[in-house]
């Protein structure tokens, strides 16, 4: 059950309070146990960050700790951004009838349940990959995904990506503003600036209900542009579709990997829409696969969410599983980000 390539006890998150040295990890992919929610202080030296458009964070913003140096072994270590916990949704699928089924999950039900654990979980934001709606993005999918997540949204920001069951315009009646937005031509692409990484959400939804996906020139050039002038703050990549060759993944995805390969600050791009989840690598990026909330294809995936505490250097992603396949319920990935 384990995939084990290297373990580094402890990396890279140290207890509360406890500084760290920057840690030496070859690891790529470990798997073990549930640790239980902390704070901790990550290694490493100071940095500076140009302003951005960002999203407001107030959750994060409480718990946000000041820069400071402290003398540690004779040496002064300056404190870094502090190890933020995401949860990581998608494929939601939230269709205008709350009762509709599809493979025996009813995925109204299922934001509902992942809803409340996340009430529970009180991570510092919430970011959904895509498919927010049930197939066509209908008004109706979209108030009842706004009522459901309100209650939570009062508490928790929220960031939504674009998949290929969403309509672009009934999505933007529903969920109007959205802080970090980009000026993207006929695109919904949103940074946020967090004290620890950045995320940024493209949209591959290219036609309505119909499988593939493409960002498209302009958002290339955009993207190009703005990794091309972005501080070296570590940064989040989401986007809807899969990255493979396949007719129904992300039809530029090649041309996604040249942008981004030697853009250093990118560290991953998370994605959903198989309604699978794995980790894998192209080159030294990582990829991650979250599973979907509303239903999986195949019994053999977990349906549920995804919680994730990222540093400046590495990030732990726990599934909870709240339906499919739960074998795997629990287990966490650590995941060392690649060199700068
Ligand atoms: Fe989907």
């Amino acid at each position: 059950m384990l995939g084990v390539n290297s373990i580094e006890p402890g990396f890279p998150f140290s207890s509360p309070g406890q500084l760290e040295s920057t840690p030496r990890v070859n690891a790529h992919v470990i798997i073990f146990s549930v640790p239980p929610f902390r704070l901790a202080l990550s290694a490493g030296g100071g940095y500076t960050e140009r302003t951005m458009p960002s999203l407001s964070l107030p959750a994060l913003s409480r718990r946000a700790f000041t820069a400071t140096v402290l003398p540690v072994a004779g040496a002064l270590v300056r404190a870094a951004a502090p190890l933020e916990r995401w949860a990581f949704l998608s494929d939601t699928h939230v269709p205008s009838h709350p009762t509709a089924e599809y493979r025996g999950f009813r995925p109204y039900e299922n934001t509902m349940k992942v809803v409340a654990q996340l009430h529970q979980a009180k991570p510092d934001g919430a970011l959904i990959c895509g498919d927010l709606a049930r197939l066509e993005g209908q008004l109706g999918d979209y108030e009842n995904l706004k009522a459901l997540l309100d209650p939570l949204a009062t508490e928790v920001p929220i960031a939504y990506v674009l998949g290929n069951h969403d309509h672009r315009k009934n999505f933007l009646r529903v969920f109007p503003r959205h802080e970090g937005a980009q000026q993207v031509k006929d695109k919904h692409v949103v940074v946020l600036e967090t004290p620890t990484v950045r995320f940024i959400l493209l949209d591959s939804l290219f036609l309505v209900n119909q499988v593939a996906g493409l960002l498209g020139k302009a958002q290339r050039l955009w993207l190009a542009q703005f990794l091309a002038n972005a501080s070296a703050r570590p940064t989040l990549l989401f986007v809807h579709h899969t990255l493979d060759d396949g007719d129904g993944a992300l039809l530029d995805a090649p041309r996604l990997f040249d942008i981004v390969q030697p853009a250093r600050m990118v560290k991953a791009i998370i994605y959903g829409h198989s309604h699978a989840y794995g980790f894998r690598k192209e080159g030294d990026l990582d990829l991650i696969n979250i599973p979907a909330v509303g239903y999986n294809f195949s019994d053999n995936h977990p349906v549920g969410w995804i919680e994730a505490r990222v540093t400046r250097e590495g990030g732990e992603f726990t599934l909870h599983a709240i339906g499919g396949d739960r074998s795997r319920n629990g287990e966490t990935t650590k995941l060392r980000w690649r060199a700068s």
